[in-house]
């Protein structure tokens, strides 16, 4: 919505959230999220056509474009827990803006949501049938975090979803002339409806696909000697497959591959296509695979113990240059290490101590329902402390595990890192940020995912 203000000046731009301590926030010096770039654009914008409201119904009143971003996490409980996506938000979203409708609207679906959704929400816009024309369009957002403002400048393709009808055709065409103050036409893409909403899920499952691809071939690399970085870069070659998304890794995570992914496998199992859904499963059996792998290997290097022993993780974020720990490969690696009886000293450079230590006391899936959070047990307590810096991490640890690319972890002192570590000294690295020849020269035993041992 930053974005839209910034490049359309000529057009109001009003956020809104229940959650008033947020939208304090982003009419604060300091923003609720730490994502680059973001700050001066807000900036730039806040209070000339941008406004941060909680006074909700107001401004969806005045509105003639409605987008709702609310949170679609994957339902624990019920009909399809564990892969459905929750549709309550959405839901009662939809009826507020019905509620308070006085004028026709534009309502634009931007969180991912299972195709089909949309009819839904049709029918609960039109419920009170107050003669008001609602057009309800889908358009899916392709950002991913931390590259969010070049993503949005300069998208690959912006895609519009509506009806076939004069109306819905109209609708479209509103939300592209929007876009196209800044995106090329040719990359605003329509479609029905449907197509637009399956092509979100679509994506991503390809996308955590590569990825999943690429860990299979480190497990392989690793039992055979080849290395994955080269294997990546000689597939990558092939111009119908490309370069990008095929760095091995710990696991992905992030709070849209997974919770996707599960919602894909449910709308096939709902269609009765067992083997599609079985199919698209294995990608996240093999991100879990990833992550326990990576467990097993640092205890089984360690003599089959790390009971007692001091174990430094660097990174906690999801990926580098976000603060957001959803479903970060982090918390399953460190929950392993802690079933292990480990000692957890964590760095990140974003990440608050705060967030750490929540995260690490949820159950999978929690993180979107604050309402089952479990206090930390106190042993776990014990085992975990979170550090403001690498080196203080590392001080007297047996191990070091890299599970974030955060850039400064490829310009750390090595050598002083080695000289306050218990010997022998391991290193294990979940992102390959690390040059190995030069870390083992320095006397550390390396272990980097996909590498020959
Ligand atoms: C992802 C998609 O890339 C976006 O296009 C999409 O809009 C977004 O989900 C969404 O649906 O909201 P995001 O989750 O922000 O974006 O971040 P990614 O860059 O896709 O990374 C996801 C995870 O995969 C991270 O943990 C990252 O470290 C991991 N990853 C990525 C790898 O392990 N290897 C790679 O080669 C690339």
């Amino acid at each position: 919505m930053a974005m839209i203000a910034f490049k359309c000046p000529k057009i109001e731009v009003v956020v809104v959230d229940i959650a008033v301590a947020r939208i304090n926030a982003w009419n604060s010096d300091r923003l609720p999220i730490f994502e680059p770039g973001l700050d001066e654009v807000v900036k730039a914008c806040r209070g000339r056509n941008l406004f941060f409201s909680a006074d909700v119904e107001k401004h969806v009143a005045e509105a003639d474009i409605v987008f709702v971003s609310v949170n679609t996490p994957t339902k624990t409980r019920g009909l399809g827990a564990g892969k459905a996506a929750d549709l309550t938000y959405w839901e009662s979203a939809a009826r507020m803006i019905a509620d308070v409708s006085k004028s026709d609207k534009i309502v634009v679906e931007k969180s991912t949501v299972p195709v089909k959704t949309a009819e839904a929400i049709e029918k609960i816009l039109t419920h009170n049938n107050k003669g008001i024309n609602f057009q309800i369009l889908s358009n899916p957002e392709f950002l991913a975090e931390g590259t969010a403002m070049e993503d949005l400048a300069k998208p690959d393709r912006v895609l519009i979803g509506g009806r076939e009808t004069p109306e819905g055709r109209k609708a479209v065409e509103t939300l592209k002339a929007v876009y196209a103050h800044w995106v090329p036409e040719d990359q605003i893409i329509t479609m029905n409806l449907w197509s637009a909403e399956l092509s979100k899920l679509a994506a991503n499952a390809i996308l955590a696909q590569r990825i999943s691809s690429v860990n299979a071939m480190s497990a392989l690399c690793e039992a055979t000697g080849a290395d994955v970085a080269e294997v990546a870069y000689a597939v990558g070659k092939d111009s119908r497959i490309g370069p990008k998304f095929l760095n091995a890794s710990v696991g992905f995570g992030g709070s849209c591959f997974q919770k996707d992914i599960l919602n894909l496998v449910y709308i096939c199992e709902c269609n009765g296509l067992t083997e599609v859904a079985n199919y698209w499963k294995q990608v996240v059996q093999i991100n879990d695979y990833q992550k326990s792998r990576f467990v097993k290997r640092v205890v089984s290097s360690m003599f089959n113990t790390v009971s007692g022993k001091k174990i430094a993780i660097l990174g906690f974020a999801f990926k580098k240059d976000t603060g957001d720990t959803r479903e970060t490969a982090a918390i399953d690696v460190c929950h392993g290490l802690l079933g292990d009886k480990a000692q957890l000293s964590v760095y990140d450079p974003q990440v608050t101590a705060d967030q750490i230590m929540r995260d690490l006391a949820m159950n999978k899936f929690d993180w979107d329902h604050p309402q089952h959070l479990q206090p930390m047990s106190p042993t776990t307590t014990k085992q975990v402390d979170v550090v403001w810096d690498a080196y203080e991490a590392t001080k007297n640890a047996h191990g070091v595990c890299i599970l974030t690319e955060w850039d400064e972890f490829k310009k750390l002192d090595y050598k002083r890192i080695y000289d306050g570590m218990q010997k022998p000294a391991f290193i294990f690295d979940g992102r390959n940020v690390i040059n190995v020849e030069e870390l083992r020269k320095i006397g550390f035993i390396v272990y980097s995912v996909g590498k020959p041992l």
